[in-house]
């Protein structure tokens, strides 16, 4: 165990060092594009540097870290190098804009890589390794509490543009999930931490979707006093395009209007169900009781129960709880 752990702070140490290097090579000339990039998306200096986003040029990493063999090693267990069938290695990122993700304790445990202007992939994200797992880590969450040692709220966005935009113009309180679903143990970190989360996804199908994974991983850690919501952006627009366009004040007037999880919750389930009949209540039924029996919080409970019982016009309570029983 002693080893591991030492290889784990080694490696931090050798995943931070990368970080500024990246940040460093910002300043050089050969990283002109990449500056007018930044620029080009409205990056002020600061936001820039308060995120260490850097610029990791084609062969810079092997230049300045893989000299050796033992280096390549480590490389390829930080993800930074990868592996090809003939184990053959090769740097993952190669002229791309790099944002550092961190640990709740700032330490550098991987990257999100931005390919400059357009092609494809248009992100890179490191690999799960020693230091990174996707499902428990959140893009931002370190840069929150360096914001905010006690913030009200948090709010989940998609993207790493969406984060840092968001921080440029004040709603420095955002973190993203990196390129994957909201995990319940994204949730919990975050209920650790706030009462209230706010879930912003884009206005497109995709937004939705990720919308309704996040509730469906909110519930079983709903207690009552934690709170989740949802607000949906325009069609076409992120966090980024958005605040860019109506500003902070616009921008946090939506969050506070966003939609409470139980509304989101029947919307979703209902959505494909005629409810004026016996067999769309039935299946309402059977979509949503178990969904509410699994939610902790009593007062979340109870006003599920009620909110349900009302969308199929089943006012009376003894009859609701004898409905709830038959389900497990
Ligand atoms: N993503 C990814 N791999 C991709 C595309 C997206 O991992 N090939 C993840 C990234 O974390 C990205 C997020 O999904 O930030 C949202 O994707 P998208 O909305 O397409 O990108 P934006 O964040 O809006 O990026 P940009 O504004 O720079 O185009
Ligand atoms: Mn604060
Ligand atoms: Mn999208
Ligand atoms: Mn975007
Ligand atoms: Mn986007």
């Amino acid at each position: 165990h002693r080893f591991e752990r030492d290889k784990r702070v080694n490696l931090h140490g050798a995943m931070s060092e990368i970080a500024l290097f990246y940040q460093s090579m910002l300043l050089q000339n050969i990283a002109k594009p990449a500056v007018s990039y930044l620029k080009s998306r409205g990056l002020s200096k600061s936001v820039v540097e308060a995120f260490g986003i850097g610029y990791a040029p084609k062969h810079a990493l092997m230049n300045q870290f893989g000299k050796t063999a033992d280096d390549k090693k480590r490389l390829l267990e930080m993800g930074m190098l990868g592996e090809n069938d003939d184990k053959r290695t090769y740097e993952r990122f190669r002229d791309r804009i790099m944002f550092p993700i961190r640990d709740k304790r700032g330490r550098v445990i991987g990257f999100g890589g931005r390919i400059i202007d357009s092609g494809t992939p248009k992100y890179l994200n490191s690999p799960e390794t020693v230091l990174f797992q996707k499902s428990r880590h959140l893009y931002g969450l370190y840069e929150v509490f360096q914001y905010h040692p006690d913030p009200k709220y948090i709010v989940v966005v998609e993207g790493y543009m969406d984060v840092v935009a968001l921080a440029q113009f004040g709603v420095n309180y955002a973190v993203a999930t990196l390129g994957t679903a909201t995990s319940t143990e994204h949730i919990q970190m975050l209920f650790r931490s706030v009462d209230t989360i706010i879930c912003c996804y884009d206005g497109d199908r995709a937004g939705k979707d990720a919308a309704w994974r996040a509730l469906n991983a909110a519930l079983p850690l709903l207690d009552d006093g934690k709170q989740i919501q949802f607000s949906f952006l325009p069609d076409g627009e992120d966090p980024d395009s958005l605040i860019r366009k109506i500003g902070k004040e616009a921008f946090e007037e939506l969050l506070l209007k966003s939609m409470g999880y139980d509304h989101f919750l029947f919307e979703s389930l209902s959505k494909d169900i005629d409810l004026s009949n016996q067999q769309g209540k039935t299946k309402l039924s059977a979509l949503a009781i178990p969904l509410i029996k699994s939610v902790p919080g009593a007062a979340h409970k109870l006003l599920l129960k009620n909110a349900f019982g009302t969308r199929i016009g089943m006012l009376d309570a003894r009859q609701l709880d004898q409905l709830f029983n038959a389900y497990a």
